[in-house]
């Protein structure tokens, strides 16, 4: 695919002082040094903080962000070995915009970097027609790890989260490719065919 492809980075806290910004932006600058374009779906938007209540406008405005993507980056915590409440709202109420596209996940947290919200997550999403990319990329501790500029500070940390991010992209990009090929040769859905 010749044209660039657009990423929607999904935030998975609405905490006030969350960390989810630092890990979000270096997610994004990764993504866009990999040659992606992304589009930030951020649950703490003030325009869709109200889809949380179920309110219509916001839920119309999260189904127009979640449009014409080419795939998703979905960056959370773990609260109690699961994703946030606020991440499976946006999610329950966000329509078609996921049906066969790729879903990649990075997450954080305590000793198990979030990994158990990774798996959570996984089930969540075969129930929204998604790809789910096997390569994950999670941070323990990033309040120690990443600036709130979204910088890596120690080199080594640096190099080795980017190498997994190197695979983690190649793998987003493949199954991007893959599945616009097939959602163009013929419709997804049964009763269009
Ligand atoms: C109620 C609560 C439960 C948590 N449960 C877990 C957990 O199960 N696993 C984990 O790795 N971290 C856990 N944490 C740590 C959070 O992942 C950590 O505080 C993280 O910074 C939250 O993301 P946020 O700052 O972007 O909201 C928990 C934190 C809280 C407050």
């Amino acid at each position: 695919m010749g044209r660039q492809k657009i990423i929607g980075v999904i935030l998975g806290s609405i905490r006030e002082g969350r960390v989810n910004d630092r890990v979000a932006r270096w997610v994004t600058g990764q993504l866009e040094r990999h040659g992606f374009a992304t589009r930030l779906i951020d649950p703490a938007d003030p325009g869709l903080l109200p889809v949380q209540i179920g309110d219509k406008a916001a839920i119309g405005s999260l189904h127009q962000r979640m449009q014409g993507l080419d795939g998703f980056v979905i960056v959370t915590p773990e609260y109690n070995h699961a994703e946030p409440g606020p991440l499976k709202t946006l999610i329950d109420s966000s329509g078609p915009g996921w049906f066969a596209r790729p879903v990649g996940l990075i997450s954080y947290g305590g000793m198990s970097g979030g990994l158990r919200a990774i798996e959570a997550l996984r089930i969540i999403l075969a129930e929204l027609h998604t790809v789910t990319l096997r390569d994950t990329v999670s941070f323990v501790s990033p309040w120690r790890r990443i600036d709130e500029a979204g910088r890596i500070a120690d080199p080594e940390d640096a190099a080795a989260v980017e190498a997994a991010m190197a695979v983690f992209a190649h793998r987003l990009d493949w199954w991007a490719d893959a599945l616009a090929v097939a959602r163009e040769g013929r419709p997804y859905d049964p009763e269009e065919g």
